[in-house]
């Protein structure tokens, strides 16, 4: 029997950091509010492409993993921040590697996509399509955030990580999933602007509106990650008391709390990364499996257990169970390039691009592609 060992993790971090302080410059709202409500203290902002921060990942990733790049067979790019939509982005960060023999492919389950890639790749490697793949979960939400809406400017951050995965015959890797979509309440968040929905309408690009329920998608989050995960555990026959480490979704502190509690799982075994880094959507999940080894939070031999719900509504929990090693083999010394703008600069400079509401968008309220173009 074939599976797909995670052999190697590093994450890229943009280090401009937005503070709730300096969204409290531009914003009706405060840092009571939001640490009150999210846990949230501060997220960073990028001052490079998605691809750039997703190749770093990817080399320290590598370099962890002692894998060279020409052996890479599969990359997956697991987010829904494209530089464009043609060419995908996992070509991008396949030629910036040198991966030449890779499958590339992009995935989009939004704030999913990284758990969705590692279930994707895991398949391929376990039916013999692949042996070894790097999975990405990356985001530049920054640059098509709304940031005159305080509903959900305050809560999104940029931010990489990746992994390789390896063939192996050891029982180890991802061993169970249970992934869904509660697409009936797909309404509940959406980004107007992007898409083919919006051709022709001289809609620039950034410029968006987000929908935005979240009490309901808080609900539904708690629901749908609870049971997933009482799921996975019954399935694979594993108890909660055998988990070592839980590293969920990162979208709000108190979603993550409610979670734990519903699945019996203790807040002294959740990775946490909320605080710092915000809902960094696709790189929620490895940047905190990432943490989680630098701090020396994962056991050999350890499982660990992965919730997560994005957009969509998809949702997911993985149980994952590690090998033996926790340290990397060996380090890359890729480095992003300096940055030059403080983070709040950054933000500021992407508002002034964006139109003031009431603009090019306001006419587009119609829900669906059909509504849209067939009248
Ligand atoms: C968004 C979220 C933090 C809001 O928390 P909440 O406790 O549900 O807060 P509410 O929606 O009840 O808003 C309460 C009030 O705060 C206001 N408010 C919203 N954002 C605010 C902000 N940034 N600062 C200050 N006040 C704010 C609202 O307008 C509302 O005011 P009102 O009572 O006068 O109408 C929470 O619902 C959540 O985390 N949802 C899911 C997250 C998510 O979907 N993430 C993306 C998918 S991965």
């Amino acid at each position: 029997m074939t599976y797909a060992a995670i052999t190697g993790w590093g994450k890229c971090m943009p280090p401009a950091v937005l503070t709730n302080a300096d969204l409290s410059t531009f914003l009706e709202t405060s840092d009571e509010w939001i640490v009150s409500r999210t846990g949230m203290q501060e997220r960073r902002i990028s001052h490079v492409s998605a691809i750039e921060m997703s190749t770093i990942a990817a080399k320290r990733a590598l370099a962890c993993a002692g894998v060279a790049a020409a052996d890479v067979d599969l990359i997956i790019y697991g987010g829904c921040s494209n530089d464009e939509l043609v060419p995908n982005s996992a070509s991008g960060v396949q030629i910036a590697l040198g991966a030449t023999r890779a499958a590339a492919i992009d995935l989009n389950t939004a704030c999913t996509s990284f758990c969705y890639g590692l279930a994707t790749a895991t398949a391929m490697i376990r039916s013999g399509l692949a042996r070894t793949a790097v999975v990405i979960g990356v985001e530049l939400i920054s640059r098509y955030m709304d940031w005159s809406n305080r509903n959900v400017a305050v809560l999104f951050g940029d931010g990489s990580a990746a992994v390789v995965l390896q063939a192996t015959d050891r029982e180890e890797g991802m061993l169970g999933a249970v992934m869904g979509c509660d697409a009936e309440a797909r309404q509940t968040l959406r980004v107007r602007g992007f898409g083919c929905t919006y051709a022709g309408r001289h809609v620039s690009f950034g410029d968006t509106i987000w929908d935005f329920d979240g009490q309901a998608i808080f609900k539904r989050a708690v629901g749908a990650m609870a049971s997933a995960s009482v799921k996975v555990l019954a399935d694979q026959g594993v108890a909660p008391e055998q988990v070592h480490l839980v590293v969920p979704h990162q979208a709000n502190l108190r979603i993550i709390e409610a979670v734990a509690k519903h699945a019996g799982l203790p807040m002294a075994k959740v990775m946490l990364t909320v605080q710092k880094y915000g809902n960094m959507s696709a790189a929620t999940v490895p940047v905190a499996l990432v943490e989680a080894l630098e701090e020396g939070r994962v056991a050999p031999g350890g499982w660990l257990l992965m919730p997560a719900f994005g957009g969509g509504l998809t949702y997911c929990s993985l149980l994952v169970k590690w090998g033996d090693r926790v340290t990397p083999l060996g380090t890359s010394d890729a480095e992003l390039p300096p940055v030059t703008r403080t983070a709040l600069e950054m933000v500021n400079a992407i508002r002034a691009e964006q139109d003031p509401h009431g603009r090019s968008l306001a006419g587009l309220m119609a829900p669906s592609f059909a509504e849209t173009w067939s009248t």
